[in-house]
């Protein structure tokens, strides 16, 4: 079923608050939310109640966060504060003897944060560029570890760049730890996780269009391959919306295991628009994991 690009623009919002992870965001979106969720019970009231259910939840659990871990947080440790511009984030590089952020284009900013500060993960330095207007959204951390990712868009017309990790590659799956060897099929399997983090249900009709080797100028012997893709988002609602994005992916720390991706998208319908937006973005995309002590980056609690 096809949308009118208002009811879509609506839809796409709606997903994407679905896509954002952050309590700050859950809480910026909440009007907007519930404003969407007046046209999706209106046309499909079955779906439209669980779509209901599933927000009330969330921003429940959302709040439940918020009081847990205001008097859970090491006073000294900022809840969520990337480093963000080209000066500062270049400082902090230098700092790990890294070399400098790809310089922003106009109108973009560079934003560097550990990824992984939580004892249940690995942690990983993470930079890329994005347009200065987006809305930033960052990893939580309670005692329990680290939830959500790195994620930064226009939430409101549906364009998102968004930090995956994926953990379960299987030994030898990345060819001499060179992910431009990678299998097409490893790379979808990556990318279907990327797109459905938040459920797996969420899309139908994932196609990789487009895989090449980065043609950046990367860091010792790292390699990244961009992947062209797009897929259909499904609506609790039953809608369909079309959706473009390229992805930019690599395998630091770990590399038998570990591949990271940066994969930036919007609506079919504004693709012409965002397309070199979105390939800035991925194509700014670094990380970072090997021989760095992160350890004074980390979230640690009392016990
Ligand atoms: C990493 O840095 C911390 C200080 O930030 C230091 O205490 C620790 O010994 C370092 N670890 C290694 C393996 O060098």
């Amino acid at each position: 079923m096809k949308l009118p690009s208002s009811i879509a623009t609506v839809v796409a919002l709606c997903l994407a608050r679905a896509n954002a992870f952050s309590v700050l965001e859950t809480r910026r979106t909440q009007t907007v939310t519930t404003s969407a969720l007046h046209m999706t019970t209106s046309s499909s009231s079955s779906n439209g109640a669980s779509r209901r259910d599933f927000f009330a939840q969330s921003t429940a659990a959302a709040a439940a966060v918020a009081v847990a871990s205001s008097s859970i947080f090491v006073p000294t440790l900022p809840a969520s504060a990337a480093t963000s511009g080209a000066g500062k984030v270049n400082a902090k590089l230098a700092a790990y003897g890294l070399p400098p952020v790809v310089a922003p284009s106009d109108g973009f900013i560079s934003l560097l944060d550990i990824y992984g500060k939580g004892k249940n993960r690995t942690p990983l330095l993470v930079t890329f560029n994005h347009p200065l207007s987006w809305v930033v959204t960052l990893p939580s951390n309670t005692v329990n570890g680290e939830d959500g990712t790195i994620q930064a868009g226009d939430y409101g017309k549906g364009d998102t760049a968004t930090l995956f990790v994926y953990n379960d590659a299987g030994a030898g799956d990345i060819s001499s730890n060179d992910i431009t060897k990678a299998p097409k099929e490893l790379l979808e399997t990556v990318l279907k996780k990327s797109i459905g983090q938040r459920g797996d249900n969420m899309y139908q009709n994932f196609k990789i269009t487009k895989l090449e080797p980065g043609t950046g100028n990367y860091y010792g012997d790292q390699k990244y391959v961009t992947v062209d893709f797009k897929y259909q988002l499904l609506t609790g609602a039953g809608f369909e919306v079309d959706r473009k994005g390229v992805a930019s992916i690599t395998s630091e720390g770990d590399k038998n295991k570990a591949i990271q991706v940066l994969w930036a998208a919007s609506t079919a319908a504004r693709y012409k628009k965002t397309e070199s937006t979105l390939r800035d973005i991925v194509a700014s995309f670094r990380c970072y994991a090997d021989g760095l002590n992160l350890s004074s980056e980390l979230v640690t609690f009392d016990e």
